[in-house]
């Protein structure tokens, strides 16, 4: 399969579902031999036989990012499976949130503990291995709530900075190594994230149509929007990135 990323293997976290799922497909489609990674075992395998049927190479693999073991054993399966690494997206995540006056330290510690600790999980064990291979690209999925904040939200605010900040540090740390580290921060995603918790809220369609109006061009963002810029990260044509805030909101920050 011929592409922009062809040749390389890809990792991608949160794989399962939404923006990870999508990149995976695309990263696939430019040619990476994609593993996905997941808690969510069938539907992240369902994603990988989609991508095998469009004559892509995807496998799954069951993973919890916030256990470190389990990031070992996952880079050293998919470098036993496909012989290098190359990309890491870490994408698992969860959103949801508690008004700060009712929050709980056992809420934060969930929140964080996948955002924040997974994604330096990630950094942590996948940099070794791409070293290895003579370099690669990291990139983290932060959001525009790592950049600004949102009621209701500051345990996923906080994670979101913390990921931006990681990647910088990250970012310079690793540069004589060729490991690039970027950071991408979309605006509100139409995923499955999204949806269920405009589900869970009490007067979801009023949610909506506000998060709609803060941003500017009127609507919400698709997946394939986001996932482009993965591929965008992963691939040579970023060679000069690291360290960088992508982001990808139709105009919410703009404000
Ligand atoms: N959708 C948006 O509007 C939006 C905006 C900005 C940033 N993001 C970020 O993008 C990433 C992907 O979000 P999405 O919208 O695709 O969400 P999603 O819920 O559709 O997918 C997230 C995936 O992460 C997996 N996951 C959750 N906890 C995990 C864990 N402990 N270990 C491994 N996997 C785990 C879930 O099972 C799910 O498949 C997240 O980090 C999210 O915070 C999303």
């Amino acid at each position: 399969m011929a592409g922009r990323v062809k040749g390389k293997v890809a990792l991608v976290s949160g794989g399962a579902s939404g923006l990870g799922a999508e990149s995976g497909r695309r990263l696939a489609r430019e040619g990476a031999r994609v593993m996905l990674t997941d808690v969510a075992h069938d539907r992240g395998q369902a994603v990988a036989d989609e991508i095998l049927a469009e004559g892509g190479e995807a496998a799954f693999l069951p993973h919890d990012v916030t256990d470190e073991a389990q990031w070992i054993e996952t880079i050293q399966a998919t470098v036993a499976r496909f012989g290098r690494l190359d990309v890491l997206v870490n994408s698992a995540g969860i959103g949801g949130g508690e008004p700060l006056l009712e929050a709980t330290l056992e809420g934060w510690r969930r929140v964080t503990g996948i955002n924040l600790d997974g994604t330096f999980l990630g950094v942590r064990h996948a940099a070794p291995a791409m070293i290895a291979g003579g370099g690669g690209s990291i990139i983290n999925l932060s959001s525009i709530l790592g950049k600004v904040g949102f009621p209701g939200a500051a345990a996923y605010c906080a994670s979101k900075g913390g990921v931006a900040l990681l990647t910088k540090a990250a970012a310079l740390e690793l540069a004589a190594t060729g490991v690039r580290v970027n950071s991408v921060h979309p605006g509100f995603i139409e995923t499955p994230m999204v949806a269920e918790a405009l589900h869970a809220s009490e007067n979801g369609n009023e949610m909506r149509d506000m998060l709609i109006s803060r941003h500017a061009l009127g609507r919400l963002g698709a997946p394939r929007e986001i996932a482009d810029a993965i591929v965008f990260l992963a691939s040579d044509e970023s060679s000069f990135m690291t360290g960088a805030e992508l982001v990808i909101d139709g105009g919410y920050t703009a404000a």
